[in-house]
């Protein structure tokens, strides 16, 4: 039988075709269009999403037997508010992940409301991107729109009803919308309360695994697909991609290099970080994890090469960063193109370079980018360890993890062996092993992982190179301390 994985991001929306062995047979990748409305916010049309999912599936499916198809399973971008009327009609734009218009909101949250409170009733505290804050923005700045929510979903549960006509959402990804009680796996009342909607606006919880419905008739009917075909609950991107890279069980970690950086921690047993630096969520094997996200990963990389050198040769642009250069970069780059989540919890952070003199070059630009990230990613990994968590290695996957320069740049800043899976397409390949596992194939996600996750290559941290790394995170270290008040008066002042 085959699967489908679907990985939708905030790009594009990645399809794989997916054999029972684990082999991607084919794979697909259809963009749509990101809009920032307004300086910090960031926004989709879920149409777009479905209109791009659905011309995918045609174009993955077109020249096989559509019929060897059992089962589809989503990993979607987290947090994003979809608002559904009565009807089932989208009432508004999406509210993204990234998007940073909910700094009063989070602000009362985590003040009114409380951090310790809400780490009790959530396991998590208030970051601007998280689905609560963005319903009270709404129920104040557009209240007309509010008062019409009949259900609020997730983006990749917008795709499952679109599959199905089931209003779902699985704990993981139902974890990074601060109305769950991670810990018992069920939404919190009194979060509800406080966000001003009932549990009857909410989708019903799922495993990532388990199935919610199949295919709805008409549509099955025109992909070609039989009407038995299985859609699991599926997963965030991060839970789907810790899945695909076989971040599974108790002490594994993977870091993802997408439009986003996440450091993934899976973890058998609950537990949250008391300085609530990183996210205590469910993971999507059935347990949990921790998680540090960096709004602006691999998308600086795309910004500076794209926007700024407007070029698309991002490995061409890597080609003078010698192997002398590493470790010895006089410039900085502070990655906060979209304001900061994990761990510095800021919407007025902002992108900056420092450390430019008449001898800095093209080049150098580049791997301050590239560095930058990496020392941000750091900056989570710290807290991780502050908490007594020891992290052998890690998984790396995501689109900035096709650039050998960049992987090893990772595992020298972060001083940890780095795996590489056979494919860095995490959440979509996490997605179809999900839908493998509700269609009966393997009995759990941990069983999925050992027989068809595999290891092409380890990047090992070379001795030198790391103390040379150590020694400049330190002085990374020390940026955003000094201009974080400089950030917030730029933004009061409109600059
Ligand atoms: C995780 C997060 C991002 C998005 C990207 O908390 O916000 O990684 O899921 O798609």
């Amino acid at each position: 039988m085959n699967y489908i994985g679907i990985d939708l991001g905030t790009s594009a929306v990645k399809l794989l075709l997916v054999d029972g062995e684990g082999t991607i047979l084919r794979s697909v990748s259809r963009d749509y269009p990101l809009s920032f409305p307004q300086p910090g916010w960031s926004e989709q049309e879920p149409a777009d999403w479905w209109a791009a999912c659905v011309q995918g599936m045609r174009e993955l499916l077109a020249g096989t037997d559509p019929a060897l198809v059992a089962g589809i399973g989503v990993g979607g971008q987290m947090h994003g508010l979809v608002a559904l009327d009565e009807n089932d009609a989208v009432i508004r734009p999406a509210i993204l992940w990234n998007d940073g218009r909910t700094a009063e909101e989070t602000e009362w949250l985590n003040t009114a409301v409380g951090r310790r409170k809400l780490s009790d009733l959530t396991a998590n505290i208030a970051f601007a991107g998280f689905t609560a804050p963005k319903l009270l923005w709404m129920k104040k700045h557009e209240p007309e729109n509010f008062r019409r929510i009949a259900k609020i979903m997730l983006p990749k549960d917008y795709i499952n009803y679109r599959l199905t006509g089931v209003h779902s959402c699985d704990f993981s990804d139902a974890s990074g919308m601060l109305l769950l009680d991670v810990k018992n796996r069920r939404w919190s009342a009194e979060m509800l309360e406080i966000c001003g909607v009932t549990e009857s606006q909410m989708p019903r919880l799922f495993e990532s695994y388990e199935v919610v419905g199949t295919v709805k008739p008409e549509l099955a009917a025109s992909l070609g697909l039989p009407g038995s075909v299985r859609v699991v609950a599926g997963a965030g991107d991060n839970a789907a991609a810790a899945v695909g890279t076989g971040t599974v069980g108790d002490g594994a970690c993977n870091i993802s290099l997408g439009t986003s950086g996440t450091i993934f921690i899976s973890s058998a047993r609950f537990g949250v970080d008391p300085s609530n630096g990183l996210h205590a969520f469910a993971h999507a094997d059935g347990a949990y994890h921790l998680m540090g996200c960096m709004l602006s990963a691999a998308s600086c990389n795309k910004w500076f090469c794209e926007e700024i050198l407007q070029t698309k040769d991002y490995a061409g642009e890597q080609v003078d960063i010698t192997d002398d250069k590493l470790g010895r970069n006089d410039v900085f780059f502070l990655p906060y193109l979209m304001g900061e989540r994990s761990p510095i919890n800021d919407t007025d952070a902002r992108g900056t370079f420092i450390g430019m003199t008449m001898g800095t070059s093209r080049a150098d630009l580049v791997q301050a980018v590239l560095e930058g990230v990496a020392f941000a990613i750091r900056d989570s990994f710290e807290v991780a360890k502050s908490l007594g968590i020891r992290i052998e290695r890690s998984k790396i996957c995501g689109g900035g993890a096709k650039s050998p320069l960049w992987r090893r740049i990772m595992a020298n800043v972060l001083d940890l062996p780095l795996d590489l899976p056979q494919t860095e397409e995490g959440p979509g390949y996490g997605g179809a092993m999900l839908a493998m596992v509700g269609c009966g194939a393997y009995r759990s996600v941990p069983d999925a992982a050992a027989a068809l996750v595999r290891t092409t290559e380890t990047v090992f941290p070379e001795r030198e190179l790391a103390a040379r790394y150590e020694a400049a995170y330190r002085k990374f270290q020390k940026i955003y301390p000094a201009v974080k008040n400089l950030f917030r008066e730029l933004q009061q002042t409109g600059g």
